[in-house]
């Protein structure tokens, strides 16, 4: 079986988490991803969050699967000309330097369409043009500029982030399907074209319900967000509304046996309307399926805070497994609240390569996600990062065909290495 990019060369420029997740997503679906690295330095994320001694750190691993580095000073004339070269034998450039890095280093895009005007150009950027344009950004700027952060937590509470990395893998997803569909559209045009994803767009189109609810606000308060129950009246911003869910069927997390110990003893639970007889049923309330204060959704929305107390002394007495079993034979949406190592355990994830082992030469065996995304025809395979210029004389040879001057030249010219360290008695 082949895979569907398979023939796709990627000239990966990224770095950290944004960019590098877009590139390991296409070469786990087959691209040839060349990731450029500064010699003697790399990704950065390749000495952060270290917990191996000399490994590259799982920030890095998990985040370059399957991809080929080369180290390449771009500054360096020498360099330059590698990476024009470069440029002329890949279909998509990916990169996510910060604002106007790509043309300090001498290639804008008018630049880059002179070489070879096939190639797509994919970036990341905290902003899109306006007045934050010029800035640089990480995960959490991103989260709180597009709209996540205002409307995550409790109402009385700060405004908080969330642990999913919304803002970079969020918006490397976003690229990915752009970087996709310009090679689509390539098909038909012959040419390449800029794609574009800025953090901010990526999460505001992730938080797009709240959006929603802002323009609802107009018209009258959110009644299915707790504080309408609660009779708190409602300012000119969509709230932070805790746990409440984000759609018309209202739903809380609530406390299951052993919450007292256990900070992950807890279910979702959602009172879907088709299944709110069985519900009252399960939890020893027959009487409100015909009860007019309880029967249908609109006489149940200013009562939330009762009806899930009441639910919660039910899933109290129960583990959240216990309660997901008795649930789910009703068809009522609910799922337990799992932790990092109840995933990291579990046998399905792994058995269907969402979760998967990789053995490393420096840092040995390691858990990572898996392409999340399964394609029927085109199976992934995900293999180690690579380290750091572990391919950089393979691509010269394989890709840019150079032959043993040529490669003594580069080699010569410190376009390949880190500076020497010049010693103090020098
Ligand atoms: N050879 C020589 N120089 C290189 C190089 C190479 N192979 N690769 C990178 N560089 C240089 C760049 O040319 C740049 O130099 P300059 O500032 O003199 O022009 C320098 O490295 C730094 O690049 P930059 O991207 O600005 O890195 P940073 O560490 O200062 O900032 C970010 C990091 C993530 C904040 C920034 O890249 C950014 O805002 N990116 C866009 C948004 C994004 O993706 N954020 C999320 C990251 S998870």
């Amino acid at each position: 079986m082949t895979q569907a990019l398979k023939g796709v060369r990627i000239l990966d420029f990224t770095h950290v988490q944004s960019g590098p997740t877009c590139t390991q997503l296409l070469a786990w679906f087959g691209a040839d991803v060349i990731k450029v690295e500064r010699p003697g330095v790399g990704d950065i994320t390749r000495g952060q969050l270290m917990d191996v001694p000399n490994a590259d750190s799982l920030y890095f691993t998990m985040l370059n699967h399957n991809k080929r580095s080369i180290t390449l000073d771009t500054k360096n004339p020498k360099g330059k000309e590698v990476l024009t070269a470069l440029m002329k034998k890949c279909d998509v450039l990916v990169e996510n330097f910060g604002p106007g890095v790509l043309d300090r280093m001498g290639f804008p895009w008018e630049t880059i369409q002179k070489i070879n005007p096939k190639l797509i150009v994919a970036s990341i950027k905290g902003f899109g043009p306006g007045p934050y344009e010029d800035c640089k950004v990480y995960e959490n700027v991103a989260q709180c500029t597009g709209g996540a952060a205002s409307t995550t937590g409790f109402r009385d509470g700060l405004p908080l982030v969330t642990g999913a990395q919304i803002g970079d893998s969020g918006t490397g997803l976003h690229l990915a399907l752009g970087i996709v569909t310009a090679l689509y559209q390539r098909n038909s045009t012959g040419k390449g074209q800029r794609v574009t994803a800025a953090m901010q767009d990526g999460v505001l189109n992730l938080a797009r319900v709240k959006l929603r609810d802002q323009q609802r606000l107009a018209h009258g308060p959110l009644k299915e967000y707790s504080q309408f129950g609660e009779g708190i009246p409602f300012g000119d911003a969509v709230p932070r509304a805790g746990n409440d869910s984000g759609g018309g069927q209202p739903g809380r997390i609530l406390k299951c046996k052993g919450w007292e110990t256990d900070p992950n003893a807890y279910i979702y639970f959602i009172t879907q309307a088709p299944v709110w007889e069985k519900i009252c049923d399960v939890i020893g309330e027959p009487t409100w399926k015909t009860d007019p204060n309880y029967a249908k959704p609109p006489a149940r929305l200013p009562r939330l805070n009762e009806i899930f107390g009441r639910i919660e002394q039910w899933t109290m007495t129960k583990t959240k497994f216990e309660a997901m079993e008795i649930l789910n034979k009703d068809d009522i949406p609910c799922g337990p609240i799992l932790s990092m190592k109840e995933l990291a355990e579990d046998q399905s994830l792994r058995a269907t390569g969402t979760v998967v082992e990789v053995d490393h030469p420096q840092r040995g065996k390691y858990l990572s996600v898996g392409n999340p995304i399964k394609l029927s025809d085109s199976p992934t395979v995900v293999t180690r990062s690579p380290l750091l210029g572990e391919h950089t004389d393979e691509i010269l040879k394989q890709v840019l065909e150079y032959n043993d001057k040529q490669l003594a030249e580069v080699h010569g010219s410190g376009a390949l290495e880190p500076p020497r360290k010049v010693a103090a008695a020098e």
